[in-house]
């Protein structure tokens, strides 16, 4: 699998224009959603490059990250001609970078993709690492495809287009990618004032943050193991957020993780001793940020039923990514329901309710 390339802009126009206009392709098309079409695209629309371009608008969200939307892309490129020398560039948040990705590993068996991520979830995850793919039977990125984009450019300047909770959602994986690397970039993330909105410290610690995420995708492109890492939060985290749906009060992804790193840092606690100390602080953060998850005792069961259909699971295990010390990962963890349910616990006592 190829390197993908990953350029932190000062000047997105004239980088992407740059980049463009050395590259070998016949035709371009951006694809991008009903949001971001209004907001974002008229940030790149006047690179020369891109107002030669085919526009490829899907509706906006994660609800419909799904077939329908990709056999309009896979429609729209068969009838403009598209061919395998032809580029995708994808304009937005997780869902057209996750889905256009798809569209691109698989149109023609693979068309070279751009990725242009334009919220902070994007930038410092989804856009990043390859993983592309979309919901089906009402499971989250059920097909997919690891399939690394060309290049990806991040510019902090859409940043700023952002509301309160998305740019909360962003920053979860980012104290995810603190906890996982080091001291340092743990501390730097811990130090952040999301009411304060300092763009100039956002910027440097987006530009950490997707280093740590490429030095672990360098290494284990394809999940086979320390790439696991990046899953810390993300196995309780998901059952959070599809109970969310479950509930009708749907949670950003980045908020159910939020929640899911607090109930695996008590699991780091309890199964890999996971000082106390430190997960107080990270407690005392999200809580100062974040509003709670609310669920009782009642739905437990459901949680445990969601985690097992969780698709990292080996061997009919939930297979857990724990941490021993900030940036001592552990992963392929094995944890008692018993633990699991005193974890939902601590969430709940955390928040007091
Ligand atoms: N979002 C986790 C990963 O890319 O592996």
């Amino acid at each position: 699998m190829s390197k993908q390339k990953v350029v932190i802009c000062q000047d997105l126009k004239a980088e992407l224009q740059l980049f463009l206009e050395n590259l070998d392709y016949d035709k371009l098309f951006v694809l991008t959603d009903t949001n971001t079409v209004d907001k974002c695209f008229p940030l790149i629309k006047d690179v020369p490059a891109v107002k030669k371009s085919g526009l490829i608008v899907v509706e906006a969200t994660d609800l419909h990250k799904n077939l329908e939307s990709l056999s309009a892309v896979w429609k729209h490129l068969s009838n403009e001609g598209a061919s395998r020398h032809s580029l995708l560039l994808n304009l937005g948040g997780g869902m057209v970078t996750d889905m256009g990705g798809f569209a691109g590993a698989t149109f023609k068996r693979g068309i070279r993709t751009v990725n242009v991520p334009t919220t902070l979830m994007a930038s410092v995850d989804a856009a990043v690492g390859g993983k592309t793919g979309i919901n089906f039977n009402g499971l989250k990125n059920e097909i997919g495809a690891f399939y690394p984009p060309l290049c990806v450019f991040i510019d902090c300047g859409f940043l700023r287009t952002l509301d309160r909770n998305n740019i909360l959602s962003g920053y979860a994986e980012m104290i995810k990618h603190g906890l996982i690397s080091s001291m340092e970039t743990y501390a730097s993330v811990m130090l952040y004032d999301i009411d304060t909105m300092d763009y100039g410290f956002l910027n440097r610690l987006v530009a950490q943050s997707v280093a740590v995420k490429e030095e672990i995708v360098e290494k284990d492109p394809k999940e086979q193991g320390i790439r696991k890492a990046l899953n810390f939060g993300h196995t309780i985290g998901h059952a959070y957020e599809s109970l969310s749906f479950k509930k009708g009060c749907p949670l950003l992804h980045g908020h159910a993780v939020a929640a899911g790193i607090i109930s695996e840092l008590f699991l780091s606690h309890k199964v890999c001793g996971f000082p106390m100390d430190k997960l107080s602080q990270v407690v005392y953060y999200i809580k100062s940020y974040y509003p709670p998850f609310l669920f009782d005792c009642k739905d437990y069961d459901i949680l445990h039923e969601l985690m097992t259909h969780d698709k990292k699971n080996e061997g009919g295990k939930i297979n857990f990514t724990l941490l021993s010390q900030i940036g001592d990962v552990r992963i392929d963890q094995h944890v008692s329901k018993e633990e699991v349910t005193s974890s939902f616990d601590f969430y709940r006592e955390c928040f007091g309710f």
